[in-house]
């Protein structure tokens, strides 16, 4: 192999740099010359594919984001876009592909793989919605940034002797909400996994402020049963509370900034292991992080099975809640 790509794909999420800088310069390493897709499959499709080099991603490392932007594409899950894309490999002497990105993302690699272009996927999301690896690039920056949100905002709830609502991303996967909740010490979380009322919400909350807490937080994942907002003014209208309620809804901060030391290392052994698995002839597979050990699991794995938080978690943020 001579030649091998790189894309980012679906959201996007701390660390995806410093993969993109481990992939390339492991790849010059090995004299292979490593390209950059633009812009996920929507840059497959438009040929916006050029050569990488050991500059570019110099003093990249820190930066969250990625060097070569990000997309979704609806077309690129057809067919005929998925042919298309591997054309515009092949005319460039393309003989392996790096996909960064989350479940949708690795799909896209599985369809290059089955049309027989060698693929390595690596898990970059925030969500560690992916199954088979223990941490996913960006989930620990994300957790950390939730963790400063959480802290700065309990202040404000103390001082005011108020409940808040503190909404973190999720979108079928409780990981964060419940690792920010037994982390940041909230009295109440509210993941996708577990079915909750919102009279139980109440219930919790009146319960905090009876045993006389100064405040009380409540984290919901954007995936929760029910939409926050509607939450708050159940709860607003619900005045056995006690607390007076106000809601935060982090958003999009939890997605860029700076890696922390965790998922600088992931994503440098990732994108280390993806290129040398690559060259050694593996194609269809993610690597993993399993334990402390990288590994490869089969993206028809992957891509069929969902990771949803154990409950043994939220057990524990129950206890630790009182
Ligand atoms: P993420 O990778 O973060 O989960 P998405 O689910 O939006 O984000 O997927 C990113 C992109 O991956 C999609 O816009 C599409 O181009 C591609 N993709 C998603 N699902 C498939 C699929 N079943 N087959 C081929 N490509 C897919
Ligand atoms: O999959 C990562 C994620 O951040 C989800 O948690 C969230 O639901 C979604 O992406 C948001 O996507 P967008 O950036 O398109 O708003």
């Amino acid at each position: 192999m001579k030649r091998i790509a790189v894309m980012t794909s679906g959201g996007d999420s701390s660390g995806l740099n410093a993969a993109i800088r481990a992939v390339v310069r492991t790849g010059m390493a090995h004299d292979v010359e490593v390209f950059g897709v633009r812009q996920g499959y929507t840059g497959l499709l438009n040929g916006d594919i050029k050569p990488l080099t050991s500059f570019e991603v110099s003093g990249i490392l820190q930066r969250g984001g990625t060097i070569l932007q990000t997309a979704r594409n609806e077309e690129f899950k057809t067919p005929e876009g998925q042919k298309r894309g591997l054309r515009n490999l092949n005319t460039r002497g393309i003989e392996g592909v790096v996909v960064i990105g989350g479940d949708g993302s690795l799909r896209g690699a599985l369809g290059l793989h089955r049309l027989g272009m060698p693929v390595i996927g690596i898990p970059g999301s925030i969500d560690n919605d992916i199954w088979g690896t223990d941490m996913s690039i960006g989930v620990d920056t994300a957790l950390n940034t939730i963790l400063d949100a959480l802290d700065r905002i309990r202040d404000t709830a103390t001082s005011h002797q108020r409940a808040f609502l503190i909404e973190v991303m999720g979108r079928n996967c409780g990981y964060l909400a419940v690792m920010a909740g037994i982390l940041g010490g909230a009295e109440i979380v509210i993941a996708p996994e577990h079915a909750i009322t919102m009279e139980q919400v109440a219930e919790a909350l009146e319960d905090a402020y009876v045993r006389g807490k100064t405040h009380a937080v409540a984290v919901i994942a954007e995936g929760a049963p029910f939409k926050i907002t509607d939450l708050a003014n159940y709860l607003d209208s619900n005045k056995s509370v006690g607390f007076e309620i106000r809601l935060t809804i982090l958003g999009h901060i939890q997605r860029g900034g700076s890696p922390t030391a965790f998922d600088r290392l992931l994503a440098t052994r990732m994108g280390v292991s993806a290129v040398e698995r690559l060259l050694k002839g593996e194609s269809g597979v993610m690597v993993a992080l399993q334990g402390r050990k990288m590994e490869t699991i089969a993206l028809e794995e992957v891509v069929t099975k969902t990771r949803l938080i154990s409950d043994e978690y939220f057990e524990m943020e129950r206890i630790l809640s009182r």
